[in-house]
């Protein structure tokens, strides 16, 4: 990508014509994953025990760190550093390159002694995946004093569980006062006190939210959010095809707002999650509430799901404003 005169990135490229995408404003670090995607389509996934046949192996650039921080930076318009690690291998370069098209800042990605993370993925005829990963580098991502000095100049950090906890709590640690932590709970593992204390914004699928919530069997995502307000200020469950729904912390008990899903034909889900989560925190570091937020992620989402891949399917801000602003206003002429 380009650079202006400073040496910051050139994002003129996520200008809208009506102005009402975002440019640079709202900084954003994301600390978390970087994975070389492998990606078989298959008839269906597969049972314990079972195997099948699929389709050619597809390489591609994933993580679901890297995928927000290309969601925040090219479909969210904000800018955007990634603090990860990759090793010294041919997947690493495939990720930097696609950081750089994405308009990420990668300057404190760091290089280790580990393979780069590799992520197994199947993807089934009705879009949905199974993915399993090999962590790797990822064990090995550090915050050390120039990350957390670009956390601290951040409005929004945005963290994932693929990484240690330790590093998510370093940098819920190096962020300012006032800057929000949004944690994408994923994969959801248990939580320690001391992290839930640091989260601004949680934001879980419907398992991940039973998970977190500690509910048995399917609950209701309104019940689990408001077992998840007892322990954050905000949260937004995720639900596929069903859109959102975002609950608030408020004095006078829980703020709940559902966010349509945008109706659109799936081919591939993965890393629409993290297009959601990217382009959510991009629209809080520029001062937007939750909702609204929420409803630019949905956009961001849903162009994501048209496309195969994980980064590779991330659309542009332009594109994302555009749908968002014809799903508020259905009969307005394009
Ligand atoms: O959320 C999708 C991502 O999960 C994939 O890109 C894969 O790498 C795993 O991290």
């Amino acid at each position: 990508m380009s650079t202006t005169s400073d040496g910051t990135p050139d994002r003129t490229q996520h200008g809208t014509p009506d102005g009402t995408v975002p440019g640079t404003s709202g900084r954003v670090v994301v600390v978390g994953s970087a994975n070389v995607d492998l990606v078989v389509d298959v008839p269906r996934h597969p049972g314990g025990g079972e195997t099948i046949l699929g389709g050619e192996l597809r390489r591609n650039p994933g993580g679901k760190g890297a995928n927000q921080a290309v969601g925040a930076a090219r479909a969210g318009g904000a800018d955007t550093t990634f603090v990860g690690a990759l090793g010294h291998d041919d997947a690493a370069d495939l990720l930097l390159a696609s950081l750089d098209r994405g308009g990420v800042r990668t300057d404190l990605v760091e290089r280790v002694e580990a393979a780069t993370g590799t992520a197994l993925i199947t993807v089934s005829p009705d879009g949905e995946n199974a993915i399993v990963v090999a962590p790797g580098a990822n064990s090995h991502v550090t915050v050390g004093a120039a990350q957390a000095e670009r956390i601290a100049a951040a409005d929004v950090v945005l963290a994932q569980l693929e990484i240690p906890l330790d590093v998510v709590r370093a940098a819920a640690a190096a962020r300012r006062p006032g800057a929000l932590l949004v944690l994408n709970a994923a994969p959801s593992r248990d939580l320690p006190d001391d992290l839930w204390a640091e989260v601004d914004v949680l934001v879980v699928n419907e398992h991940e939210a039973a998970d977190l919530a500690g509910a048995s069997g399917d609950g209701e995502p309104s019940v689990l959010a408001g077992l998840l307000l007892e322990r954050v200020p905000a949260v937004v469950v995720t639900l596929g095809g069903e859109g959102s729904l975002v609950a608030e912390r408020r004095a006078g008990g829980p703020l709940l707002t559902t966010v349509p899903a945008i109706p659109v034909e799936a081919v591939d889900t993965t890393g629409a999650g993290d297009t959601f989560c990217g382009v959510l925190a991009a629209a809080l570091a520029r001062g937007a509430d939750l909702p609204d937020a929420a409803r630019l992620a949905a956009a961001a989402g849903a162009l994501a799901v048209t496309r195969p891949g994980a980064q590779d399917a991330v659309p542009d801000a332009a594109d994302v404003v555009a749908l968002a602003e014809r799903a508020e206003n259905p009969t307005r002429p394009t």
